[in-house]
This record gives structure tokens, C-alpha cells and sequence, in this order.
């Protein structure tokens, strides 16, 4: 349907498309909260798989409750001989992200797939969450020609991906601040790929193809794709000497300086400091402040230039950098965490679906009668 008179609001800025009792965000103020708790409180005394329950069902779980997740989450990491295959396949000839997309659209695999019920889809949502740390382990392993690790159901969700990946058991303080990190960027309200999301299941269609459309979104560079090119930024300018005249060229040149700037958030960006933190510690235990330095001198600078905040992008940049996890994979650990709020607006969108059809105002040329093809000049 078209021809509606009212200006449309350009990239639906501040309108409201549903009601969601997920992800609570107050851009004025710099709070979020995932189901009524704070993000910092989360942030400190939660962590992923009980975050992710808290996602899924709207309630922190029980003991017994929060031991059976954990069990479950464990007992579905490992993938199924297609999916392995798949990333085989993929890892020498696709960039992570277009692996990680297409892995999960190949989870799909039954006659019931297309399925609105409840239980079946937090059973998916499970396994889903449990499954994005291991193709993206996978991936790395494959395509530097290492052995693939499997995973082990002895360590915790953060310290089992940091094992699958780099082949040790990671140190347990630095495991905890990855975990921290899955928890800050695994929920935001109705941010571009988790709307992509609930598009999808509002159709009906079914939640893996629900998760492969929030991935295809999630890849682009004003999205999930900015902590990539955050790093790749840092890597670029090599010295704190060179930030001034590199971000200044940049902004000559009227481009935008990923890792800045927010839709919602007026003022800084609650997790983005909680980041900036862990990227400092990190800068200090690993002997390499170049990085934290690097960032921080962008930091001021944007703020003086622009007057313009991080956001959660900027300082997860370093901070996954001084975890030795590749810069193109960053954009894949945002996808690992963030699949927990995709999973859980793909349930709250079944439980009261209405089809998400909008319009737009018609701006082409008035009705115009068919030319053919020899009358054309
Ligand atoms: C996040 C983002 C897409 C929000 O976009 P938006 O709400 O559509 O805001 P706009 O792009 O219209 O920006 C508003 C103004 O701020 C400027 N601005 C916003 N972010 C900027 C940035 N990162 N660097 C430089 N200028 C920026 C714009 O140029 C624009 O200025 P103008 O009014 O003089 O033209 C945008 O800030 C951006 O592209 N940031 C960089 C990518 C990024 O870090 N994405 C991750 C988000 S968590």
C-alpha cells in the first residue's frame, strides 16, 4: 500500500513499532536494563547462560532451574557433521560472517521446522546460543589450517569458546570478562538486526531463518560491523602520534568515525564504559597500552571535534584485540552474544504475532502507459 500523505520518519526514528518487555533503554539518561535489571548489576553479578534465561523467559532462573540450562547449553555445543562440513567448506572461501550466516540458516533441518510453539522454539534458542561459539571457533581453526577443537563440557560457555578457539584453557579472570562481555551486548531493544528478526517470525516464518536475517543485518558497518572496523581503524593509524591528523582527515573528508555515535543514546553509552574499563585493565596486564591509548586519544578527540560519545563498538574493539581474537571475527562474538536477545524477541514476537507490513509514500512518476521496446528511444 502506498500514497500516504504523512511524511515518513527516516529510519523510523522514535517511532515505536511494538510493545517489549525485553530490553528497556533510556537514551537521556545512559541506562539499560533487560527485564527491569540494571545492565551494570547484570554486568557484575550475572552471567551469559543465566543473562540469556533471563532473555528468554522474563525471570532470572532458580538454582535448579539455572544447573538445567547449563546442562543443556553444554550438551548442545557441538555441531552436527553438516554443519561442520558447512564451515569446512566455507572457511577458505567466505568472510566470517557470511560463514556464521550461512551455518545457522543450515540448522534448520525437519519437516516441523516451521513451528510457532514455545517450547520448541526456547529448545532452539538454546541450542542456537550454544551452537554460535562453536562455528566460530571452527571457522578460525579451519581457515589458519589448525585442528578444530572440540568443545568441553567441563568449562563454562566464555571459557569453552576461548578454549575451542585458541586450543588452552584461557586464564579464569579474562575468561570472566569475555563472559561480561556476551552479557553487555546480548540484548538492546528494537536495535536494526533484532527488528530484522522479528520482520522474519512475523510472518511465521521460523527462527532460524529468523536469526539469519538478524546476522545478515547485523554485518554492516553502522550495525554490529563497526567493532571490526574499529580495530581495523586502530591497526591503520598505528601510534597515538597519528591519531590527531588521521581522525581529523577522516572528518574532513565528512566520513564518520566507527565506534561513535547512537540512534537512542543521548549520552554515553552504559556498556560502552564498563568496556573502556576491561580494555584498560587488559592494556595493563598484557604490557601493550597502545591500544587503550590509541582509543582513548580518539575518544577525546571525537568529543572535542564532534561532541559525540562511544558507543558499545569502541572499546570492544581493543578489548577483544588484547584477547587475541581476530578483528574480523569481533562482528561474529557480537552475533554469539546477541543471539540470546534475537532468540528472545523471536519468542515474544510468536506469542502475539501481527504481520509487520508497513507503507511508503509513492515519490515516482505519475501512471504512465506501457512503451514497447521498438518505441523506446
Ligand atoms: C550509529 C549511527 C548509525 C546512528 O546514526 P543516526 O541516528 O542515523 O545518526 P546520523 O548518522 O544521522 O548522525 C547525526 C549527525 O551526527 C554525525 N555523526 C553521527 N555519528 C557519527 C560518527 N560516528 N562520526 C562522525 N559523525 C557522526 C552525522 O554526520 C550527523 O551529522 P549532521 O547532522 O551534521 O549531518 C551513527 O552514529 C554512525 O554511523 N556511527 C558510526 C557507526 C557505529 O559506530 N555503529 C555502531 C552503533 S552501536
Amino acid at each position: 500500500m502506498t500514497d500516504s500523505k504523512a511524511a515518513p520518519k527516516a529510519g523510523l526514528e522514535g517511532v515505536a513499532v511494538a510493545d517489549s518487555a525485553i530490553g528497556k533503554i533510556d537514551g537521556s539518561v545512559g541506562e539499560l536494563r533487560y527485564c527491569g535489571y540494571l545492565i551494570k548489576d547484570l554486568a557484575e553479578q550475572s552471567d551469559f547462560v543465566e543473562t540469556s534465561a533471563l532473555l528468554w523467559d522474563g525471570e532470572l532462573p532458580n538454582e535448579s532451574e539455572l544447573e538445567s540450562l547449563r546442562n543443556e547449553m553444554k550438551a548442545a555445543r557441538a555441531l552436527t557433521p553438516l554443519q561442520l562440513d558447512l564451515v569446512r567448506r566455507l572457511a577458505g572461501e567466505q568472510q566470517p560472517m557470511d560463514c556464521l550466516r550461512t551455518v545457522v540458516s543450515a540448522c534448520a533441518t525437519g519437516n516441523d521446522v516451521l513451528t510457532a510453539d514455545p517450547v520448541i522454539n526456547r529448545e532452539r534458542s538454546i541450542d542456537l546460543t550454544a551452537k554460535l561459539p562453536t562455528i566460530v571457533a571452527a571457522y578460525d581453526r579451519v581457515r589458519k589450517g589448525l585442528p578444530v577443537v572440540e568443545p568441553r563440557d567441563d568449562l563454562d560457555h566464555a571459557s569453552n569458546f576461548l578454549y575451542m578457539l585458541t586450543g588452552s584453557v584461557p586464564d579464569a579472570h579474562e575468561a570472566r570478562m569475555f563472559d561480561t562481555c556476551l552479557v553487555l551486548h546480548a540484548e538492546h531493544g528494537f536495535n536494526a538486526s533484532t527488528f530484522s528478526a522479528r520482520v522474519t517470525a512475523a510472518t511465521l516464518s521460523d527462527i532460524y531463518s529468523a536469526i539469519t536475517s538478524a546476522i545478515g543485518t547485523l554485518r554492516g558497518p553502522l550495525h554490529g560491523g563497526a567493532n571490526t572496523a574499529v580495530m581495523n581503524m586502530l591497526l591503520d593509524i598505528g601510534s597515538v602520534d597519528a591519531v590527531e591528523s588521521y581522525v581529523d582527515a577522516l572528518l574532513q573528508r565528512g566520513e564518520k568515525i566507527m565506534g561513535f555515535g547512537h540512534r537512542v543514546y543521548k549520552v554515553v553509552d552504559p556498556r560502552a564504559l564498563i568496556l573502556k574499563q576491561f580494555a584498560s585493565e587488559l592494556a595493563q596486564s598484557k604490557g601493550e597500552p597502545k591500544w587503550f591509548e590509541m582509543s582513548q586519544a580518539i575518544e577525546n578527540l571525537i568529543k572535542a571535534r564532534k561532541g559525540l560519545d562511544m558507543n558499545v563498538d569502541f572499546y570492544s574493539a581493543s578489548t577483544y584485540h588484547y584477547m587475541g581474537i581476530d578483528a574480523d571475527l569481533f562482528t561474529c562474538v557480537f552475533a554469539m552474544s546477541r543471539v540470546a536477545g534475537w532468540t528472545a524477541h523471536v519468542l515474544e514476537q510468536y506469542s502475539n504475532n501481527r504481520l509487520i507490513r508497513p507503507r511508503s509514500n509513492w515519490v515516482g512518476p505519475d501512471a504512465r502507459d506501457y512503451v514497447p521496446l521498438g518505441s523506446r528511444r
